[in-house]
């Protein structure tokens, strides 16, 4: 009989990770059945249906369709959806990834009914209990059997923390190996060219991060700068539905109305958003993945927070953290239009590969079919 696994995504993040995975995991069908369930956390068009185009990731087969709530109604939420798939399905390896809400809920009940259970993305630390992903990754690696990481911080913290070595795995980064793939279709692209903008001669922003976008005062700052910048240059902004509802909210919509250069788009999709970075002379972000896709894509990335649990962004990569408060952030842009900051190469691993050595340890040392 055949192993099951049984992948879970819910927010978008989710989904580069967990696509080529699934495409590594084919390679041994013979032994190993391979499922996808959707927690439905993000449930927007572009934030969840379009990735799976883009990336080209099957439809699921388990939607759970729970939305949005307070972190402890969304997580209960996944949870009571979660253990009824996990009873009738009988998965033999639950895979989570990444650092949301659906991570943990989704670890936590399958832990409970025995199953096994790995985490990609394993062992990233920002060492700030106030972020919600921080207490996702903290419960979660401390649940999982199986731990991947994306980075040698993460093997670190994970040994510090006293996880069974023989259970950590440095495989390198599987929402890389996304962005290898697609590269063909993002060169092709011409996102960059239909806003009207020039390669080098604008820039892009995220922000969604609660500590950014929560706070009226916060947020109407990070606006003023942009609406500032933007007078300098093009500045790109797709909007998290967060972050959008917060300015309404809020009624900050003046701030950013009346400077045409300053361009307030829909969240993009994977390859669109991808080719418009990739073409930006700087991204400023919240985000934990952009600060890894642009250091791949040798896009200097001003990170607007006080920690970050991706080091070797900064180590290798074209990151640099900038605490947001207004001065802080003018002087590193300031900074960076000066002198670029170098980058030094990509972290060890990040070729393009990670899912199929993921696949390699299931079938080998997890599941024992191969
Ligand atoms: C979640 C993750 C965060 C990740 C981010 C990526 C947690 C705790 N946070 O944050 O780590 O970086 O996803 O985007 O899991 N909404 C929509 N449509 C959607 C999804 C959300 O309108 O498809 C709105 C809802 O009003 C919701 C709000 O956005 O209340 C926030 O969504 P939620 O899933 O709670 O957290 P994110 O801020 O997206």
């Amino acid at each position: 009989m055949k192993r099951r696994v049984l992948s879970v995504v819910g927010a978008r993040p989710n989904f580069m990770k967990v696509a080529p995975i699934a495409r590594a995991l084919e390679h041994f069908q013979a032994h190993i059945e391979h499922a996808i369930c959707h927690t439905g956390q993000h449930y927007d068009y572009m934030m969840s249906q379009a990735f799976f185009e883009d990336l080209e990731l099957s439809q699921p087969q388990f939607f759970l369709g729970v939305g949005s709530g307070s972190h402890a109604e969304q997580t209960a939420r996944i949870m009571l959806a979660f253990e009824p798939v996990c009873l009738e399905w009988h998965p033999d390896l639950v895979i989570v990834v990444g650092d949301v809400n659906s991570t943990i809920a989704c670890t936590l009940t399958a832990v409970k009914l025995g199953i096994e259970t790995a985490h990609v993305e394993a062992g990233l630390r920002s060492f700030d209990r106030s972020m919600p992903e921080e207490i996702n990754r903290i419960a979660t690696d401390a649940l999982c059997n199986w731990l991947f990481c994306t980075e040698q911080s993460g093997v670190e913290n994970l040994h510090r923390e006293g996880a069974q070595p023989e259970r950590v795995f440095l495989v390198g980064n599987t929402m890389i190996d996304s962005l290898l793939a697609a590269m063909p279709k993002i060169q092709a692209c011409s996102i960059v060219r239909q806003l009207g903008l020039e390669p080098n001669r604008y820039a892009v922003v995220t922000l969604h991060r609660p500590s950014n976008v929560d706070d009226p005062v916060q947020l109407a700052m990070l606006l003023d700068v942009l609406a500032e910048l933007a007078r300098s240059l093009p500045v790109v902004f797709p909007i998290h539905p967060r972050t959008r509802q917060n300015i309404t909210r809020f009624q900050l919509e003046g701030i950013v109305q009346g400077t045409p250069t300053l361009l307030l788009i829909e969240p993009e999709r994977y390859v669109r958003f991808i080719a418009l970075v990739r073409s930006a002379a700087f991204v400023l972000t919240d985000s934990g993945g952009i600060q890894e896709e642009t250091t791949v894509l040798g896009v200097p990335c001003l990170t607007l927070r006080t920690s970050t649990e991706r080091p070797s962004t900064i180590e290798y990569g074209s990151n640099m953290l900038v605490p947001p408060e207004r001065q802080r952030i003018w002087a590193a842009i300031e900074q960076m239009l000066q002198t670029p900051p170098a980058t030094r190469g990509i972290p060890p691993l990040w070729d393009g590969h990670a899912a199929k050595r993921i696949a390699r340890i299931i079938a080998e040392h997890i599941l024992h079919v191969a």
